[in-house]
């Protein structure tokens, strides 16, 4: 069994804010990240698949393929969006890294052939991430 990674970069805003709460416990909760005109990060996201290599091409996925997957899956759908008001997926949501990386994984998972999703990792900021195995 191998284990690949690709790495991609995206950008997107949120806000992270129970709207059945009141301002003070939304700012007791989540601090700066409830301030309502939204702030912004610089995400980095890791794919990991696994599966044994083709006989043929010698690849466990075709590098082109993962990537134009990522690409149309998840990039297309978070990058430079408001995950409170662009991705439909996400309404009534809290855009969270943790409920994001669970999208991805449904995101993802079905259009992989040749492989198995084995992990996504999400990183935040230099200081967190959140990683996701499918349950
Ligand atoms: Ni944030």
């Amino acid at each position: 069994m191998v284990y690949l990674t690709r790495r991609e970069h995206f950008n997107g805003a949120h806000r992270l804010y129970n709207s059945k709460w009141t301002d003070e416990q939304n700012a007791a909760t989540f601090g700066k990240c409830a301030n309502k005109n939204w702030h912004g990060h610089n995400f980095e996201l890791f794919v990991t698949v696994k599966g044994e290599p083709d006989a043929n091409t010698g690849f466990v996925i075709n590098a082109h393929d993962l990537s134009r997957i990522l690409k149309t899956e998840v990039l297309e759908k978070l990058d430079h969006k408001n995950f409170n008001l662009d991705v439909p997926e996400l309404e009534g949501v809290l855009p969270s890294i943790e409920n994001i990386i669970m999208l991805i994984w449904k995101w993802i998972a079905p259009h992989l052939k040749t492989c198995q999703l084995h992990c996504i990792k999400l990183v935040e900021t230099e200081n967190i991430y959140v990683e996701y195995y499918g349950t």
